[in-house]
């Protein structure tokens, strides 16, 4: 399901005529991983650098000469030598050589606070613009937001499939429709879990936020991590779950550590002094049935705390499910898709998002600035 506001790149090619010689700036993210204790910081993943080879590719053979810019990590709108592209610029020249690449975007502090002189001094010289930064496009900042009003605008083949998928998902997912949520915080993800409430089947909820729902049902949770503040939230989400809502999963089990910091596993109930750090086996099984009997599935977040092999079991098992089940399985960017490539199963998944925080504003919202901005250009 494609936007049909939204121009694509052969719009923008027939609005410039001929692309031969023509210099457009692809707006791209390739905010990567970097492991800075290595010195020039190296690059940890560069997924996001491969899923914007499609376009720069098309552009490249009808002649365009390719500007890329993009933004890396959040240096405070300066230069900042553990910020520079160059990691970014060595690592494209291999995968796409000629294509030119700016300097950090965020290292001048026009660019978060889109400011018009920045944006001026971005498409000067530019012919077209294109944006492919799917994973920044919930940013209102200039290069998102800005060149769309000067020059003739499109989106990249990333930004274009990342819509049809995320939408195309949110607004007609073959049933049963689950929706997988991790992480640590309810309060980072109400503004979705409120939108998915009206569109999934089942969610399913794992990772540390379990322990505020679990407070909200009264269970002792020991010394695991909550949040006190949003009980009566998650009290009022499982409540309109058992009116009319879909059904929310909770673990079963849990295994974290007792307290004298050993290896455990739990009900749902947790002595004083013990800690939860992943979903038991019990719970993995359990919620692998329920991937494994759905339609469509979106996952978000580590059930655990995987970086540390005692409490990765449950992240690998739903990684796995996710891979083996027949549904139309999407991933959200960040640590699910890091956890779905660190177990290996990237390959068996229908889509990963590229987009962390970007993925999860357009199922709230159904919408990105950057997309209005390429909408009403
Ligand atoms: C991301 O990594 O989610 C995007 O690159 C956006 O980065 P930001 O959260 O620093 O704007």
């Amino acid at each position: 399901m494609t936007d049909a506001a939204i121009p694509r790149l052969e719009d923008l090619e027939s609005r410039l005529g001929d692309l031969d010689g023509k210099r457009v700036l692809v707006r791209t993210d390739f905010n990567v991983p970097l492991d800075q204790d290595s010195s020039p910081a190296a690059i940890t993943d560069d997924f996001r650098i491969r899923s914007a080879l499609p376009t720069i590719e098309w552009l490249l053979e009808r002649g365009a000469t390719v500007v890329a810019g993009s933004h890396l990590g959040r240096p405070k709108g300066a230069p900042d030598p553990r910020y520079s592209i160059d990691p970014v610029r060595e690592r494209l020249a291999e995968l796409a050589p000629s294509v030119e690449v700016l300097e950090n975007l965020r290292f001048d502090p026009g660019e978060t606070s889109n400011n018009d002189a920045f944006v001026a001094q971005l498409v000067d010289g530019v012919d077209g613009y294109v944006n492919d930064a799917f994973g920044a496009s919930h940013r209102a900042h200039a290069s998102i937001v800005g060149p769309p009003k000067h020059v003739p605008a499109a989106m990249g083949r990333l930004l274009e499939r990342e819509v049809e998928v995320l939408l195309g998902m949110r607004q007609k997912p073959k049933r049963p429709f689950v929706a997988v949520l991790g992480g640590a915080k309810i309060s980072d993800k109400l503004g979705v879990v409120e939108a998915l409430m009206s569109v999934v089947d089942s969610l399913v909820i794992g990772g540390a936020m379990c322990f505020t729902f679990f407070a909200a049902q009264g269970k002792a949770i020991g010394d695991s991590l909550f949040e006190p503040d949003m009980v009566e939230t998650c009290g009022r989400l499982l409540q309109r779950s058992a009116s009319d809502g879909p059904t929310i999963h909770l673990p079963e089990d849990i295994t974290g550590v007792d307290p004298n910091g050993g290896f455990a596993t739990f009900g749902t109930q947790l002595p004083n002094g013990c800690k939860g750090f992943d979903i038991g086996p019990g719970t993995a099984a359990a919620f692998t049935d329920v991937i494994m009997d759905a339609r469509t599935v979106f996952w978000n977040g580590p059930m655990g705390m995987f970086e540390d092999e005692r409490f990765a079991a449950g992240t690998r098992t739903i990684a796995e499910a996710m891979g083996e089940t027949k549904a139309f399985t999407v991933v959200g960017g960040g640590d699910s898709a890091a956890a779905l490539s660190q177990f290996g199963f990237d390959h068996d998944v229908d889509h990963v998002s590229t987009g962390g925080g970007a993925s999860l504003e357009l199922l709230e919202h159904g919408d990105l600035p950057g997309l209005q901005a390429l909408r009403s250009e």
